[in-house]
């Protein structure tokens, strides 16, 4: 398999170099229309060939284009690989409106083609292991999931804060909780220094009453990586700063006993033990670009599609509509 990679700034060099790691990749052709950047990749990757102009990839033999440029370009590479008949990879978020997102999806379909949005998180080992929980029941029922993203973060000219950092959290909000549907959003934010929000929180509401919250900030001192899961059984931290316990499961919970006579609401808590769970520690990007192989082989949906991509973008579009009525409830189809 032949890959060609636009985009060769912060991101594109992993992917280069994860594609070039694959056994059933025999070429990787990388992008960029900065010479600087071509020439680092030609150092550091000296089997890669190079191109300037994007119009010299699509006409190539390669089978699929991923693109890692910033998000207002995705929507028209995406569109002219998957024309020129290559399967196609797109970085979070996938598109800048979800009728782009739609359209991409409807010319893969017709075209049998794939789209991989690389929601990075779904292939580490720490969401990995947080699924494999849920799958066995061990939290029961999530009723909340609450999560912190902050940090002194690089500002983005295009997007506010929630469109740069909360794919992340809602890919992996749409993973774990995937048979909760999505009801509305509000969110609310403030724009310190340019157009877009540097600090923003955003609030999901979903059809079974669980919820779902989420705090961004590239103007915060202090880094913070942490996702709370509250289920009706058990409950899950997971700090991806830690080096060491990423995972806490606390056997701790609430219950309310209604004592009749008097109705009265008698509050149970429950603290028990804590445990972590084992994390297997593999580089997600390479588990993605192995998941991206596998599904054009296989002919199959990637693990994380164009219609993931579209649930994620549907909801940072409401969300921006929420935080400019000054978070008005948005309702979600
Ligand atoms: N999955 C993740 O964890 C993750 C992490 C960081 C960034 N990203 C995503 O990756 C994408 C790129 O982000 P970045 O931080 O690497 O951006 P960046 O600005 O550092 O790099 C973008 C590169 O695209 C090139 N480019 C722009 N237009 C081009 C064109 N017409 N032809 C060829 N090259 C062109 C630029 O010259 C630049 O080198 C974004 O969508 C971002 O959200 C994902």
């Amino acid at each position: 398999m032949k890959i060609g990679v636009i985009g060769l700034g912060y991101w594109g060099p992993n992917l280069v170099r994860n594609f070039i790691a694959q056994p059933e990749v025999s070429k990787v052709i990388g992008c960029d229309l900065q010479e600087s950047r071509r020439s680092f990749i030609q150092k550091r990757f000296p089997s890669a060939e190079l191109l300037a102009d994007y119009n010299d990839l699509l006409k190539s033999d390669v089978d699929a284009i991923v693109i890692a440029t910033p998000v207002d370009t995705h929507f028209k590479f995406a569109k002219a690989a998957l024309e020129a008949g290559k399967h196609i990879w797109v970085e979070k978020p996938f598109t800048a409106t979800s009728d782009q997102a739609k359209e991409l999806i409807d010319i893969s379909e017709k075209k049998n083609l794939k789209i991989f949005v690389d929601h990075t998180f779904i292939y580490t080992g720490s969401i990995a292991k947080i699924k494999e929980l849920i799958r066995e029941n061990e939290l029961g029922e999530i009723k909340y999931f609450d999560s912190v993203r902050i940090n002194l973060g690089l500002f983005q000219h295009d997007v506010n804060v929630i469109w740069d950092l909360a794919p992340h959290d809602l890919s992996i909000m749409q993973y774990l909780m995937e048979d909760s549907k999505v009801a509305g959003v509000a969110a609310n934010g403030i724009a310190n220094y340019s157009d877009h929000e540097n600090v923003a929180h955003l609030s999901v509401y979903f059809q079974n009453n669980a919820f779902a919250h989420f705090h961004v900030n590239w103007t915060s001192p202090v880094k913070i990586r942490r996702m709370i899961l509250g289920g009706d059984k058990k409950m899950l931290v997971f700090n991806d700063m830690a080096n060491l316990e990423k995972i806490k499961v606390y056997d701790s919970g609430v219950e309310m006993k209604t004592a009749e006579k008097i109705h009265q609401a008698l509050i149970q808590y429950r603290i028990g033990d804590m445990y972590s769970p084992k994390v297997v520690q593999t580089e997600a990007l390479n588990l993605g670009a192995k998941e991206f192989i596998n599904s054009i082989m296989e002919n199959r949906l990637p693990l994380t599609n164009g219609y993931d991509g579209l649930k994620v973008v549907k909801i940072l579009e409401a969300s921006e509509k929420s935080i400019k009525n000054k978070g008005q409830l948005i309702n979600i189809d």
